[in-house]
């Protein structure tokens, strides 16, 4: 019991920073915004807003992007927060240990996996979409048995239905060369990042402007035909109307999907080892990526329900695909163009990602430290978990559907959230005088408002991803309680001054 809810001193964790074996620091405030960036734009805006805006909020799918925007902007505040008090690799994870003990780190630890490796499954199979679009501008047809995954949701039925392929080629061909970048290296990595982010802005901007003139008000009326609302609790509807297969639609229910397009903010501060000054730069690179990327968002919403009417956009490649309805064929081409780019940086920051939460996670002792903490020689990657994650990615990302996985991550994330929005307001009253380089504003008003909202999200999205999101945390218990509480540092520790105080006692019953 002692050992389960036994936290991480905030001292070792600060100790550990300076010790040996760590990630080189060559990311400035620059390079961590913009790893921010190329972690958030990407299948979100480029594919989902599609089903978002057709199946769920239609024109106010803007709003949608508002409410996630707000969950987003208070997690941020929070773990900016934490990164700047705790700045070495793992996230929420980290903190967690640092707040709530080894059981909760662990369990968040293992909810990352949702997050980061999961979702790198679904950005992949973005990137298929978009690939697939624009290598049939060109001409070219990938063979349908393997360019999809062999079964898809169907939003009208609810119900998984065959789709005669065998599996995702080109999803699982891009995570193969991301996967070969990453055991290269961080700073390869975020130079590589740092282009493709410039281009993806490019692309976004170009939507903005060029999809601005053509624009019909009329698209935005009614603005809501879902309605406002869309909650839903367990599968039951509570608020606002139910859609198809049960699910709840409206602007809840479309916020809950689209919330995947925030998701990646919080990977800067898995890099806090990497960064040159982290308790400066880590906030200002979290903060300021998501930031932009809420106006952005919000912006590419309006002008796509605006080009298009919400029920004929295309739910596989709607951005470029608007382009093509109102009959510009090149804005379609390097709208294509630039979402495979912007989708590959988000899958490099994804994937670099869960490769630190292993490593984080390893050094404690709770999963095999040999493996997942043997960071290279010479290119000082940590390369065997970064190919654990390469291979993890590409089964799912080859054999599974593209929504399952989004609303997956996007539960898993959310709940991550919660953690840390609460661990921010426990670690205020357990620590009051730890070092806060960046403080959240408003505690506890904004994580309790951080809570409040990604919970709202969590019961929005349809119930079988509770039950897929309890399931993947039984397995998570199972393997910490046959594993990783046996083989932690703080067992060991802790044995180690139980044994200690045996010998005192021992010893003072000797020589009384
Ligand atoms: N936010 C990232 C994306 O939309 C995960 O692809």
């Amino acid at each position: 019991m002692r050992q389960i809810f036994a936290k991480k001193p905030l001292k070792v964790l600060l100790d550990e920073v300076v010790s040996e074996n760590r990630l080189r620091r060559v990311l400035g405030p620059v390079a961590l915004t913009s790893l921010g960036v190329g972690a958030i734009i990407g299948t979100g805006i480029f594919v989902l807003s599609g089903v978002a805006a057709h199946d769920k909020s239609g024109p106010a799918i803007v709003l949608s992007f508002v409410v996630s925007g707000f969950a987003c902007v208070f997690a941020a505040l929070c773990y900016a927060e934490f990164a700047s008090m705790v700045p070495v690799a793992g996230s929420a994870y980290t903190y967690a240990y640092a707040t709530l003990g080894e059981l909760f780190a662990w369990i968040i630890g293992w909810d990352l996996i949702l997050e980061y490796a999961v979702a790198s499954a679904t950005v992949a199979h973005g990137w298929s979409h978009y690939f697939q679009d624009f290598i049939s501008i060109l001409g070219f047809k990938f063979g349908h048995v393997i360019s999809n995954a062999p079964f898809d949701f169907n939003t009208t039925t609810g119900l998984l239905t065959s789709t005669g392929s065998i599996l995702d080629l080109p999803a699982i061909l891009i995570t193969i060369i991301i996967t070969v970048i990453l055991v290269k290296g961080i700073k390869e990595s975020a130079g590589f990042n740092a282009g493709i982010v410039i281009l993806k802005l490019g692309i976004v901007f170009l939507v903005l402007i060029v999809g601005a003139f053509y624009i019909n008000p009329a698209n935005w009326h009614p603005f809501a035909p879902f309605g406002l609302s869309g909650l839903s609790l367990f599968g039951k509807t509570i608020l606002g109307q139910t859609g198809p297969g049960g699910a709840p639609v409206g602007v809840l229910a479309g916020a809950a999907i689209i919330f995947f397009a925030y998701i990646g903010f919080d990977s800067v501060s898995t890099h806090s080892e990497e960064a040159k000054n982290p308790k400066r730069d880590v906030p200002i690179g979290i903060i300021t990526s998501l930031v932009l990327c809420t106006v952005l968002y919000i912006a590419v919403s309006g002008v796509l329900t605006g080009m298009v009417p919400y029920n004929k956009i295309d739910i596989d490649a709607p951005v470029s695909n608007a382009f093509k309805q109102i009959g510009l064929p090149w804005a379609q081409f390097l709208v294509s163009l630039g979402a495979i780019a912007g989708i590959t940086s988000v899958l490099l920051v994804m994937m670099l990602s869960q490769a630190r939460i292993f490593l984080a996670m390893a050094r404690d002792g709770l999963i095999p430290t040999k493996f997942f903490g043997d960071v290279h020689e010479k290119f000082r990657t940590p390369w065997k978990s970064t190919m654990l994650t390469g291979v993890f990615v590409l089964l799912l990302a080859g054999f599974l559907p593209l929504r399952v996985l989004a609303d997956l991550v996007n539960i898993g994330t959310l709940f991550a959230f919660v953690i840390v929005c609460a661990a921010v307001m426990i670690m205020r009253k357990t620590h009051p005088e730890a070092e806060r380089p960046f403080r959240a504003p408003f505690v506890p008003v904004v994580p309790i408002l951080g809570i409040i909202i990604c919970i709202v999200l969590m019961f929005s999205l349809p119930e079988e991803n509770w039950f897929r999101l309890f399931g993947w945390l039984l397995i998570g218990l199972f393997i910490y309680f046959f594993y990783g509480r046996k083989h932690s540092i703080m067992h060991r520790i802790m044995n180690e001054k139980n044994s200690d105080s045996l010998h005192v006692n021992k010893d003072s019953a000797a020589n009384p």
